[in-house]
């Protein structure tokens, strides 16, 4: 009997560890903004590390990225999440940017590419 309940309680407690686990990872911590725009989040990533050859005259690839449609686009339909996390073929062409740079584009297609 003791060995039963014993049994019991130790699968409650596991379920409930589970639960636990779950929801913390529904549950961004604090210190992430809570959503990702297109202004001000991913202008920025884009005007320090791709306007310079994606500017709006004459840019490279002949890829513009520098209003809300070009860039949606590009994410959208195009290849840039491709091309900011491949490690043989980045963008930009001097290597990955940080983790924290590429995860923002990540957030903003999840939450809506809200402008
Ligand atoms: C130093 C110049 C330079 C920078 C900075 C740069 N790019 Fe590029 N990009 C290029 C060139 C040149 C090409 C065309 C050759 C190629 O595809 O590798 C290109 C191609 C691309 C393509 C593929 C376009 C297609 O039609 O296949 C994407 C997407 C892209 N860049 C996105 C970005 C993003 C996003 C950034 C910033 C995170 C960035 N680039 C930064 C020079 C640059």
């Amino acid at each position: 009997m003791i060995n039963r309940l014993f049994a019991l309680t130790c699968t409650m407690a596991v379920v409930m560890l589970t639960s636990c686990k779950k929801e913390e990872e529904n549950n961004p911590p604090q210190n992430t903004p809570s959503e990702v725009r297109y202004d001000p989040n991913i202008k920025a990533v884009i005007n320090s590390n791709c306007i310079s050859c994606h500017g709006a005259s004459n840019p490279n690839a002949g890829l513009s990225l520098t209003t809300y449609e070009q860039v949606r686009n590009a994410t959208e339909i195009g290849n840039l999440l491709t091309r900011i996390n491949s490690s043989s073929n980045p963008m930009p062409p001097t290597g990955l940017m940080s983790q924290t740079n590429r995860e923002v584009f990540d957030n903003w297609v999840s939450d809506g590419y809200l402008e």
